[in-house]
Parts: structure tokens; C-alpha cells; sequence
């Protein structure tokens, strides 16, 4: 469905998308995982032919992208982390708008139109004017425009950043609905948990590079024979994962916000006492101690040696 080769993408000194490769099967839903400033949006400017890239090739269905020819990208619909709905028109009629500029009018306008209010649990607000929605359901009416033209390939650019749970739950569940569809997926995102839940394969994006592309068992191998811990301090998360990260056994250790420390060790039987008295000797108090499955948060930090976080 989707294919991406070698994308590389530099502003000045920096280089922002290197080298990146990944494959999307048909029906599949893919997930771009990484932290802010990762690359994931200028690597689907990219996949999407808005952005030219200086190196690599991208195929979707196999039509070549490229910026300025058309052909290949009614494959695509690309939902930006920008609004780009008027917000006097009702949302029907945004969609009708959109319906327009896709060739879609009269009654297969308007089934069409049902059907991805229904999707993105709109159906009922579809004639109030997009104005007095929340921020949220102006996102889902977003989406709604993303697939109105029924592409093979829907791209999400972190649909669910800074609105509320109901929303974001609606959004979550809509692209679920999607994959069991079959429409093919590509989801970035830099929240694990969502990555988790929704894609059957996810790339791990950090520093412009994919650092491992997998299933979330393919991926948890990685971590191999090493167990997760999460150490709460009282306070000096820092400090402690500083002090953490030096002892022997401990493969990785990260402060995850003012209290925890997430840990990578050998073997947790043999590390916690070590881990505690490490602890309490640099006169930090351990408040809880926790093993843990290996999620594809040790597996990030595993791989990039940072947590991934806000
Ligand atoms: N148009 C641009 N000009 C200069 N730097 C950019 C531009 N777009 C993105 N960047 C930089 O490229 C890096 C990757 O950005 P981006 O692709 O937006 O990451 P993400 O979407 O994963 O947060 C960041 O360091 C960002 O500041
Ligand atoms: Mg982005």
C-alpha cells in the first residue's frame, strides 16, 4: 500500500528525517511513534507530496508521489494537526465544501457525507455550524474531511494532542472502526498507550531516524531478557536516575516526571534491593518499588535511552 524509501530531509544544519524506510500493508494500521521534533510531521509532508524530500522515494498504491503531480495522491487523505474547516458552515456543509473539491456531489454527496459523520461520531451535530463545536469536535470533523473521498491510505498527524477525553476516545475509536474496515492507516503520535492499542505494527521515530519498526511483540523482544522497573522517589527523580543509570545491571535508567525513574535492568530479583540501597546511600528516599511487563515505553527507552514523554 504504502511504500517509503530512504527520505531524507535537511533545514540548514539540521537534518530532521534520515533515512527513513518503512512499509504499510494493505488494511494495515501503522503507527509513527516518537517524541516532539522526532520528524514524524515532515515525514508525512513528505508521504504526502506538500514537501519535497532531498533523498528517497515514496509509492502509495503504485503511484509515485511527488510534489506538484497530482495522480498518485487521491490514494491519500492527509488529516493535519491544523484545522482547515470554516467555521460559519455547519459541518455538513464543510463537508460538502470538501465533497466538491473531491468531485462528490448530489445524493452520493450526501451518503457519503452520512457516513463519515457517523464514523467519527458526529451524525447528530452535523447541522450546527462548526463554530460552536469544541476543539475536539472540529478535530473529528477534520477527519471526517481527511477520508471523505474514500482513499486507500488515511494519514493522522497526531489526532489527539490538547483535546478532551470524550473526543479523544471518539478519535480513537473511529480509527479503529477504520482498520476494521479495511482502509490502510498511518498514525503518529507520540503517546505510547495509543500506539499500543491501535496499530498492529509501529515505527519508533527519535532524531529524524527509525530506530526499530516492529509489532509491539517484535518490539518488546528487543528489550530481550531484561525486566522494566519503575522506582517512585520521594523527590530528585534526576538525581536518582543519574545515580541509577551508572550501576551495573541497570541497562537504562530515566527520570519519567518528579517522582519516577524508569528502569531497563538485568534481572529485577537480583536489582531491587541494589537499586534501593544505591538509592538510600545517596540519601534519596525510595517511597515504592514496582516490576513491571515490558511495555513499548522500556522498549523506547531501551532504544533511544530517553523516556518518551510530554
Ligand atoms: N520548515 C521547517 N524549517 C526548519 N526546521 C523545521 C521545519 N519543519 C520542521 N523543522 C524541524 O525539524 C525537526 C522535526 O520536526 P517535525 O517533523 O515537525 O517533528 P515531529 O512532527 O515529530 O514533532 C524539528 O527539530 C523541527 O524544529
Ligand atoms: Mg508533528
Amino acid at each position: 500500500m504504502l511504500e517509503v524509501s530512504h527520505l531524507r530531509k535537511r533545514f540548514g544544519e539540521m537534518v530532521a528525517v534520515d533515512d527513513v524506510s518503512f512499509t504499510i500493508d494493505a488494511g494495515e494500521t501503522f503507527g509513527l511513534l516518537g517524541p516532539n521534533g522526532a520528524g514524524k510531521t515532515t515525514t508525512i509532508s513528505m508521504i504526502c507530496g506538500l514537501l519535497e524530500p532531498d533523498n528517497g522515494s515514496v509509492v502509495v498504491n503504485g503511484e509515485p508521489i511527488s510534489v506538484g503531480r497530482r495522480s498518485g495522491r487521491r490514494h491519500i487523505g492527509y488529516v493535519p494537526q491544523e484545522l482547515a474547516i470554516y467555521p460559519d458552515l455547519s459541518g455538513r456543509d464543510n463537508l460538502r465544501f470538501f465533497g466538491r473539491l473531491y468531485g462528490l456531489r448530489g445524493a452520493a454527496a450526501r451518503s457519503r457525507i452520512d457516513e463519515v459523520l457517523h464514523v467519527v461520531g458526529l451524525s447528530e451535530r452535523g447541522d450546527d455550524r462548526a463554530r460552536e463545536y469544541s476543539g475536539g469536535m472540529q478535530r473529528r470533523l477534520n477527519i471526517a474531511a481527511g477520508m471523505l473521498h474514500n482513499p486507500s491510505l488515511l494519514i493522522l498527524d497526531e489526532p489527539t494532542v490538547g483535546i478532551d477525553p470524550q473526543s479523544r476516545n471518539a478519535i480513537l475509536e473511529a480509527v479503529a472502526a477504520l482498520g476494521r474496515q479495511g482502509m490502510s492507516v498511518l498514525y503518529t503520535t507520540h503517546y505510547m498507550e495509543e500506539a499500543e492499542r491501535l496499530c498492529q505494527r509501529v515505527a519508533i521515530m527519535d532524531h529524524g531516524q527509525v530506530r526499530a519498526v516492529g509489532t509491539r511483540r517484535e518490539l518488546i523482544a528487543l528489550v530481550g531478557e531484561h525486566d522494566a522497573v519503575t522506582v517512585m522517589v520521594v523527590s530528585g527523580a534526576e538525581r536518582a536516575a543519574r545515580a541509577l543509570d551508572t550501576e551495573s545491571g541497570v541497562v537504562r535508567a530515566s527520570a519519567a516526571d518528579g517522582q519516577c525513574i524508569d528502569c531497563v535492568v538485568d534481572d529485577a530479583a537480583v536489582m531491587l534491593p541494589r537499586l534501593v540501597t544505591r538509592l538510600t546511600d545517596a540519601g534519596l528516599a525510595v517511597q515504592n518499588v514496582q516490576v513491571r511487563e515490558p511495555s513499548l515505553d522500556a522498549v523506547f527507552l531501551h532504544i533511544t535511552g530517553t523516556g518518551l514523554r510530554d
